[in-house]
């Protein structure tokens, strides 16, 4: 059967059903536009083309902005949800499933825009103005980071001296990591290969590599729907929370003897190579849930297959003599190549601190250095109590006697 072709409309239908759900960046764009606060500036973007990153879109230019998105992964974008950014004259330069060379071209193509403020999801659009379009650098005055993956990059960018302008490390505001990093993964992850695979997890041996926020997350729902959880991990910290959460913990190359799924959530690369491979069960399954796709070594698993087919939408089978291996969307982000991200509620907060931290650069960018910044304590608080205030939920306040007693230190036993 012939797949139908994007439309805008549909993309349009599924932006309004996301902004439904976004209250926060609703009041956001309420406040925006009443007083045009990005007015004269222009926004390059590189995120997830969906449309949660839509409504974020349209936020910004509701504050007086000019901008211009791409995607952040070649298998991420929602071509419909690009159609409706495009009709609605943003320029929109992302693809579903481009090639390397088109993602990059796709970039330049933000970068021509001339932006003064970037946003990324992964640092892509910041490696490209440093290593080649270094022309436009004095022009920014600030950027926004939205992943773990960006900031690791970042921070290293700054440790080399290399960073030419202020980021804001918008990953490490705690309304976003807390809940998109956690229960974001946690769920959009599951959506993706349940609905992707239509197998069931409850019994099942489900391996997770790496315990940060993501893996958390990603553990924390397999057990949910039942699964045997098992943690491989290079950090002892993690490693013992994941144990004291009550997960089997063990390196991988124990673990893929056992998996019946695999997800990875670690942020580095190789964490499932060749070894590892030859160890596995027939059928095993295998998904990526960090932000490149160099975790699972697919280039490796290919050269060891005799052949290679797609079985279902978004599932390959890799022919190891007999042995058969599934991996999800090309090993790329699970959760976005196979399914549509994290729910709008939790995108609701992570955008807010978004929006807010583009209206704080151009405020205060002038005078920041160029470093990798957290998000303001007030910008996080405020973005938690929005969210509260949204979900209706009222919390008690300190008395004058609390404060005193949190503020000083003379009261002991
Ligand atoms: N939708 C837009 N950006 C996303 C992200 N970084 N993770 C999951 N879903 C998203």
């Amino acid at each position: 059967m012939k797949s139908k072709s994007p439309s805008a409309e549909e993309g349009r239908l599924k932006i309004e059903w996301a902004k439904k759900h976004m209250p926060v960046l609703g009041r956001i764009r309420k406040q925006f536009e009443a007083e045009l606060p990005l007015k004269g500036h222009t926004i390059g973007m590189a995120l997830h083309v969906e449309a949660k990153t839509a409504v974020l879109v349209e936020t910004l230019a509701a504050g007086g902005a000019e901008v211009a998105i791409t995607g952040c992964n070649p298998l991420s974008t929602q071509d419909d949800v690009a159609l409706a950014l495009r009709q609605k004259d943003i320029p929109c330069y992302a693809k579903h499933g481009c090639n390397t060379g088109e993602y990059y071209r796709a970039i330049d193509a933000v970068l021509d825009n001339k932006p003064d403020i970037t946003i990324d999801d992964g640092a892509d659009l910041i490696f490209r103005l440093h290593a080649d379009r270094k022309e436009l650098l004095p022009d920014i005055i600030g950027a926004c980071e939205e992943t773990t993956t960006g900031v690791h990059r970042l921070k290293a960018m700054q440790a080399d001296g290399a960073l030419k302008f202020p980021v804001i490390a918008v990953n490490d505001a705690k309304t976003k990591f807390l809940f998109d990093n956690r229960y974001g993964t946690g769920q959009s992850t599951w959506d993706g290969i349940i609905r992707t695979t239509n197998l069931l997890v409850a019994g099942k041996n489900v391996v997770v590599a790496g315990y940060g926020w993501c893996g958390k997350g990603v553990a924390m729902r397999a057990d949910g729907h039942g699964a045997n959880v098992i943690i491989t991990e290079v950090d002892p910290i993690r490693a013992l929370e994941a144990k004291m959460d009550g997960y089997r913990v063990m390196p991988m190359i124990q673990a893929a003897k056992i998996g019946d799924f695999f997800i990875t959530t670690t942020g580095n690369r190789d964490a499932i190579i060749k070894e590892h491979f030859e160890l596995m069960k027939d059928g095993a399954i295998l998904a990526n849930a960090g932000h490149f796709n160099v975790e699972i070594d697919i280039s490796q698993l290919s050269k060891m297959a005799k052949s290679v087919r797609r079985v279902r939408a978004n599932i390959e089978e890799y022919d190891l003599d007999g042995k058969r291996l599934y991996v999800l969307g090309g090993g790329r982000l699970v959760n976005l190549a196979a399914g549509d991200g994290h729910p709008a509620e939790v995108m609701d907060m992570s955008f807010a601190n978004q929006a807010l931290c583009v209206r704080y650069i151009v405020e205060h960018g002038r005078g920041l250095q160029n470093k990798v910044y957290g998000v303001p304590k007030e910008i996080d608080e405020l973005v938690a109590l929005l969210k509260l205030e949204s979900m209706e939920i009222q919390i008690d306040q300190m008395s004058a006697e609390q404060r005193e007693y949190m503020s000083g230190w003379k009261h002991g036993t």
